[in-house]
C-alpha cells in the first residue's frame, strides 16, 4: 500500500532588505537547498507600499507594524517559492528565533543576523506562519 503524505507544503521566503544589502543572499538560499527544500520561484523587487501593507496584514496596528513596512519598501527584497515536507514549520526553525541575539546558533538569524538594537525589523529572512499564510503571501509575491 503507497501511502499518503498530507505534508508537502510551499512556503514564502523573503531575503529581507539587510540580507540583500549585506550580501547573504546567496549564503541563505544555499541553507535552504541544503535542507532539500527546493526553489520553484525566484524574484528580486523593491516592494510597492501596496504589496506590504497587504502581506503584514495581520500586524496593523502593531507599534513596529509603519517602521517595518518602511524598513520592507526600503530597498530590494528577494522572494522565494520554496516547497518540501512540511517547509513552512522547517524553514521557521531554519530562520530562528525573531531577534538574532537570541536566535540559536546554527539557525539563520543566530549565525548570520546583527543585532540592530530597536530595529528588530532587520532580521534577514521573512517566512510563512502557517498553510493558510503561505499562500496568501505567495498570492501577492507571485500573482
Ligand atoms: S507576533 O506579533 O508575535 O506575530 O510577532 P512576530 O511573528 O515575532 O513578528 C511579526 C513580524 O514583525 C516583526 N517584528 C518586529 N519588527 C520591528 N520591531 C519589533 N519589535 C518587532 N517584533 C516583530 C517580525 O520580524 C515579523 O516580521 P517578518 O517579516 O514576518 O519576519
Amino acid at each position: 500500500e503507497t501511502p499518503v503524505t498530507h505534508n508537502h507544503e510551499e512556503t514564502l521566503v523573503l531575503v529581507k532588505p539587510d540580507g540583500v544589502e549585506r550580501g547573504l543572499t546567496g549564503q541563505i538560499l544555499a541553507r535552504i537547498e541544503a535542507k532539500g527544500y527546493v526553489i520553484t520561484e525566484l524574484r528580486m523587487l523593491t516592494p510597492t507600499r501596496e504589496m506590504l501593507v497587504k502581506h503584514y496584514e495581520e500586524h496593523e496596528g502593531k507599534p513596529f507594524f509603519e517602521p517595518l513596512v518602511e524598513f520592507m519598501g526600503s530597498g530590494p527584497v528577494v522572494a522565494a517559492r520554496v516547497t518540501g515536507n512540511r517547509v513552512i514549520e522547517g524553514f521557521r526553525s531554519l530562520a530562528g528565533a525573531t531577534e538574532p541575539t537570541t536566535a540559536a546558533p546554527g539557525t539563520i538569524r543566530g549565525d548570520l543576523g546583527r543585532d540592530w538594537g530597536e530595529q528588530v525589523q532587520k532580521n534577514l529572512v521573512h517566512g510563512s506562519d502557517s498553510t493558510l499564510s503561505a499562500e496568501r503571501e505567495l498570492g501577492i509575491w507571485f500573482g
